[in-house]
């Protein structure tokens, strides 16, 4: 019998700690050793020229989500996680949504069945907290959170999601207690309503004033007032989708101030602006470009590089929150043409995060190697209590590995993409960088683009507590 079950050979080893030319061997899904002349296997993938990396891990996602009478999501787990391996991923951890009025745990188990058999990668869960009452801050989080949904996402913004200032304070004293890690979603409620019936009696209505109603200063107050929520409760929080110099200043600032306060960025806030959401002359088109917070400008990119190098941010996420364009169902909904607000908010990502972190990082001598492998995978299963199963190329982990050619030159494009919405954001983009195989637990699940795996084959994952949030160390990666 053979020592191996598949040996990657000859490949450039890339951790968030080491870049270094090796075999990697595989046994019942995990790797088992990385070094050299590793030959006993029936299978003998030859990786030469390539880099080898882990998986990336998105842990910001949303598939299958609720419309709340809008328009329905492009993806559900089945062509979401589809597309997720397709762009290099092996893990994702979208949002279980808890509708105002509904039990959480319910909720789960309805995320569950829509994930079970579905998925092509393995995945967990956050939880969406829109309706703290007293059972669910009292009972059902802290059972869910013992049974490994680790971390939860507040809302200060969005009619359905946002949570006031006093149940803020009642969820972070909650996730403190049970030693969850809490994500926070950072824009005033009150001040964007504000802005958005102002520019609609304006007659200011295209997808633009989408823009103008929620400014840096809109993110940077909220922000700094989940700071200091999360101060008074002595809770570490994780601010999610910094879009610009401002909010990524407040990171900063309470950093410095020794507070335990992570930070995600995204593509979107590298790759696109504002002025992209103007479409071709103030039209709908500019409505494929409506997320939140909404893309900046190009010194707002500067300010996120300054934040990816710095170290005030861990992980670069896509918030892949796919919609379609066209049809009734689509950005272009009648009522989404009557005014911004109505556009719903959110782009598709999930397949193209590597590849744009790759390229203008990497390639264009911004970040190094370790430093993309550690924001697109190792920190995620740092952050989400994933590590040391995955996140890294060592024995002991799973093997859940991107084969990446660093050189390869392509262009993004809809054709290629294999989720479920009509178009993708980054048409046109040029990039350097593109995965050419993705293995889940050792099996080729995508190579060039052609999809090998099946739904079902991606399980859910427990995850632990993260050590960010208990306040202990954090383990070497590798
Ligand atoms: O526009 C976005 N980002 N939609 C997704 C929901 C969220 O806030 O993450
Ligand atoms: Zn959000
Ligand atoms: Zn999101």
């Amino acid at each position: 019998m053979s020592e191996y079950d598949l040996v990657i050979r000859g490949g450039t080893v890339v951790t968030a700690a080491d870049t270094v030319v090796a075999d990697v061997a595989v046994k019942a899904g995990r790797i088992v050793a990385v070094g050299s002349r590793l030959t006993d296997a029936p299978e003998v993938i030859d990786a030469g020229g390539l880099l080898v990396m882990p998986g990336g891990i998105d842990s910001h996602v949303h598939l299958a989500q609720p419309a709340f009478g809008g328009p329905a999501m492009a993806d559900g787990f089945e062509t979401g996680t589809r597309s997720a391996i397709a762009g290099g991923n092996t893990t994702v951890i979208p949002f279980a949504l808890q509708p105002r009025g509904t039990s959480l745990r319910e909720s789960v188990k309805e995320y569950h069945k829509e994930a079970d058999g579905q998925s092509y990668c393995d995945y967990g869960f956050h939880l969406i907290v829109s309706d703290p009452t007293p059972t669910v801050l009292g009972q059902e989080l802290p059972s869910l959170v013992a049974e490994g949904y680790t971390s939860f996402k507040v809302f200060m913004t969005y009619e359905d999601l946002v949570l006031n200032d006093r149940q803020i304070l009642d969820v972070f004293d909650c996730a403190r207690d049970c030693r969850a890690l809490v994500m926070v979603h950072c824009e005033g409620y009150d001040a964007i309503r504000f802005m958005t019936e102002k520019l609609e009696r304006a007659g200011k209505t295209a997808p633009y004033y989408h823009a103008v109603s929620r400014p840096q200063s809109v993110e940077r107050e909220a922000t700094h007032r989940a700071i200091s929520h999360a101060e008074l409760t002595d809770v570490p929080i994780m601010i999610v989708h910094v879009s610009g110099r401002e909010p990524m200043e407040q990171l900063r600032w309470a950093q410095q101030k020794g507070l335990k306060v992570y930070g995600e960025t995204c593509p979107q806030y590298i790759a696109l602006t504002a002025d992209d959401l103007k479409g071709l002359n103030m039209d709908e088109v500019g409505g494929k470009y409506v997320c939140s917070p909404p893309p900046r400008d190009h010194a707002s990119w500067e300010a996120i590089w300054e934040g990816i190098r710095t170290g005030v941010f861990q992980t670069f996420s896509s918030d892949h929150c796919p919609f379609f364009y066209e049809g009734t169902l689509g950005k272009l909904n009648p009522k989404a043409r009557t005014s911004f607000k109505w556009v719903p908010n959110g782009i598709p990502g999930v397949e193209t995060r590597l590849q744009i972190l790759f390229s203008k990082g990497v390639a264009e001598g911004r970040i190094t190697l370790n430093e993309f492998v550690a924001l697109t995978s190792t920190n995620h299963a740092k952050m989400y209590g994933l590590y040391p199963k995955k996140g890294s190329i060592a024995p002991g982990f799973d093997a859940d590995i991107v084969l990446w050619d660093p050189n390869r030159k392509e262009t993004i494009r809809q054709e290629l993409m294999h989720h479920g919405a009509d178009y993708t954001p980054y048409e046109g983009m040029q990039v350097t960088g593109w995965p050419v195989m993705t293995l889940l637990r050792g099996r080729k699940v995508c190579e060039e683009g052609r999809i090998l795996g099946a739904p079902g084959d991606g399980r859910f994952l427990p995850r632990e507590i993260s050590p960010y949030a208990a306040g202990g160390e954090i383990r070497a990666a590798g």
